[in-house]
């Protein structure tokens, strides 16, 4: 049998036996579905549909991308395609050619998703790759009878090595079911633009704007020029599932064969991961003797640690706990419209500097480079790509690996529970080095790179297990410092991220013998703090989100959700906040400024 239609059997499976205990919240958070004579919810409570409206845009909170008040050079459609029942088919490839009326090279690059959909269905994760090497990683919204739509934008400038390109072939896959149940189509548009900066328009914004978003980043830590070539670390021996690698469990790491060119003197991983199934809310999942001893037939266990690393020819080289992004069905559904979760629409990637390994890699022969997850069950979609910088003024580079200090994480776990109540907490933390100097022609530059996590989890079950509650803290530290020969310091690179977390639920019986109401709250924040000695960006990003929802198998009955953001940036140009406030799918309060906020 098809190893997909297996993944997707299994996650069928799970989808029916988790409803089998409605009144444990052992199982939640989970995956729901809002069916269409629920759409307008606690607003129109009667069976019928109500009269038909506009379609909603739904939005992801984030800050307008540099080239925002730049006139492209050229607008490329570079995919028109409907995603109807994509299930066990090849994903969507078409051929891409740079565009002929605006040559490289370009200032920036931006890569907008648009979608729209109308109808029923559960959202869907999606990737966009070209010529191998992901662009995008998105999911969709959850549609509703008169239709939803969005668009997604994308700082792409940094895959110019790859769109200077002739021949190389979009691929999307968004994998879609559409029967009887699940009706909607997904029609989504991907559209290019290319800038050069001389085609700035005048600025229609005061001066001191137009700075900021001709400047700033989505990224804190996008300081690079984009790199040389871009060799992607990605399924592409059999891409009839997408380029991503399928992860189930931890044994399962996914390695790509790569033979570095002579003259790289710089190297960074961009690491892709995203969490389904069983593993989509990882860091709720009780440990495994918690389901044994209670006889539960949830599968969502192995703990609340997940770990994404990287290897090369077997070497740990690099590790992520990434950030926790919730779909628009998961916890409350209510919760994510129109405002998504952080990240469900553009989900962040991981950047980690690989430069002092050269000196392991640049013989001229095939290495390995590996990517699995700890702890890891059925499924995780990861993959990555490898920016290479090249010393274009000779053929070969002199490099030496100095430092490799790369202990395992230490983890600590600790339960204590009696039937259905009890408390779990996890503590871990590793602390990792790699020094490494290279010999170009710019010189003989030692780079020290300092990778630090530590991450705290605990679930904590009570009045026999009904109220949950899941705290979560990852906190990550990366130091990239760059000295020449004479031991001077070049440059030094700090970035610090915090992505705490709390999920509280509370489950009570329903109107009916089937169902139960869930009520629930969630925060979750990104900090992200970008420092590089002249330069200092910081990223501050919050949802809030409150409600309640009366659920029958998967499907959402009723509810009332509301979700507050607050997103705000500061750089050396200045600052961007928005504030969004949503209530029962629509938009209360949203207000923007360029003031900064007293304290940041
Ligand atoms: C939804 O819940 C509200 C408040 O509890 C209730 O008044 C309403 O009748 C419910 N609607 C449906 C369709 O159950
Ligand atoms: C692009 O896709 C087409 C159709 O799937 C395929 O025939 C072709 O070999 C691909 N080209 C490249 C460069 O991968
Ligand atoms: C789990 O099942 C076993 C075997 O059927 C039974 O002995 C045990 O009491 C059950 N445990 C709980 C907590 O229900
Ligand atoms: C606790 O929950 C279990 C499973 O839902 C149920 O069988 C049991 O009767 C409950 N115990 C109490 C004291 O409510
Ligand atoms: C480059 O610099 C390092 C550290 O200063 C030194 O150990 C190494 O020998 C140098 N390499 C060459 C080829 O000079
Ligand atoms: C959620 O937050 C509200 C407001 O802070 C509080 O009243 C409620 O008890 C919380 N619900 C749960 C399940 O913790
Ligand atoms: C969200 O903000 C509104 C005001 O805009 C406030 O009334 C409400 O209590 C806030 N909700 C939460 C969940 O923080
Ligand atoms: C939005 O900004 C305006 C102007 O600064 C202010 O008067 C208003 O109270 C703000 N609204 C909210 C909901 O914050």
């Amino acid at each position: 049998m098809n190893p997909f239609l297996t993944l997707l059997l299994l996650y069928a499976i799970t989808t029916i036996t988790v409803s089998s205990s409605p009144h444990s919240t052992s199982t939640s958070p989970d995956h729901f579905f809002k069916p269409t004579l629920s759409s307008s919810l606690s607003s129109s409570p009667s069976p019928s549909p109500s009269p038909s409206e506009e379609p909603q845009e739904y939005l992801e909170v984030t800050r307008p991308l540099p080239s925002d008040r730049l006139t492209p050079c050229s607008t490329l459609s570079v995919i028109h395609h409907s995603f109807g029942n994509t299930i066990n088919k090849p994903p969507f490839s078409t051929p891409y050619y740079p565009p002929l009326d605006c040559p490289p090279p370009w200032s920036h690059v931006t890569l907008q998703f648009s979608a729209r959909s109308k109808g029923d269905q559960y959202d869907r994760i999606s990737g966009l790759w070209l010529g191998g090497s992901e662009l995008l990683r998105t999911s969709t919204a959850e549609p509703t009878q008169d239709g939803i739509f969005w668009n997604v934008r994308k700082d792409i400038t940094r895959y110019s090595s790859l769109l200077v390109q002739n021949h190389l072939n979009f691929t999307l896959m968004l994998e879609n079911i559409v029967n009887s149940v699940y009706t909607a189509v997904y029609h989504v548009d991907v559209t290019l633009f290319f800038y050069k900066d001389h085609a700035v328009t005048p600025p229609l914004t005061p001066k001191k704007s137009d700075q900021i978003i001709q400047l700033a980043n989505y990224n804190v830590d996008h300081y690079q020029s984009p790199a040389d070539l871009i060799i992607p670390v990605s399924s592409m021996e059999d891409s009839s599932r997408g380029y991503w690698f399928i992860i189930e469990k931890e044994s399962d790491i996914h390695y790509k064969k790569v033979r570095f060119p002579m003259n790289t003197r710089k190297l960074v991983l961009e690491l892709y991961a995203s969490f389904h199934g069983n593993d989509e809310f990882w860091y709720s999942n009780p440990p495994n003797s918690y389901i044994r001893m209670n006889n539960l037939t949830t599968r969502r266990g192995n703990g609340a640690f997940r770990e994404v690393f990287v290897t090369i020819d077997n070497q740990f080289v690099g590790s992520e706990v990434p950030f926790p992004v919730v779909f628009t069905g998961g916890i409350n559904p209510l919760f994510w419209e129109p405002v998504v979760g952080i990240g469900a629409f553009d989900l962040p990637t991981y950047d980690i500097d690989l430069t002092p390994f050269l000196g392991m890699v640049l013989d001229g022969e095939d290495h390995v480079v590996g990517v699995g997850v700890s702890d890891g069950i059925s499924y995780w979609l990861v993959d990555a790509n490898l920016h290479v910088w090249l010393d274009t003024k000779s053929e070969s580079v002199e490099a030496r690996s100095v430092v490799r200090y790369t202990p395992g994480s230490v983890i600590n776990r600790k339960e204590a529970f009696k039937l259905l109540d009890g408390s779990f907490s996890i503590r871990a933390q590793r602390v990792s080095r790699l020094d490494g100097w290279v010999k170009s022609s710019g010189g003989n530059l030692t780079t020290s790179v300092m990778q630090v996590f530590r991450y705290r989890n605990l679930i904590r079950f009570s009045k026999n297990g009904t109220y949950k509650y899941v705290t979560q803290n990852i906190r990550t530290k990366r130091q990239v410092k760059v000295m020449d020969s004479l031991g001077v310091l070049v440059s030094q690179v700090v970035v610090r991220r915090k992505y705490p977390l709390k999920v509280v639920t509370a489950t009570l019986p329903g109107s009916e013998e089937d169902r139960y109401v869930l009520v629930t709250n969630v925060t979750r924040s990104v900090n992200d703090r970008y420092r590089d000695g002249r330069v200092s960006r910081s990223v501050h990003n919050k949802q809030v989100s409150n409600g309640w929802m009366e659920v029958k198998d998967h499907d959402v009955l009723n509810g009332t959700a509301m979700t507050n953001q607050t997103y705000s940036c500061k750089d050396e140009f200045g600052c961007y906040v928005r504030i969004v406030a949503a209530l029962d799918g629509r938009l209360i309060a949203d207000n923007s400024s360029l003031s900064c906020p007293s304290v940041m």
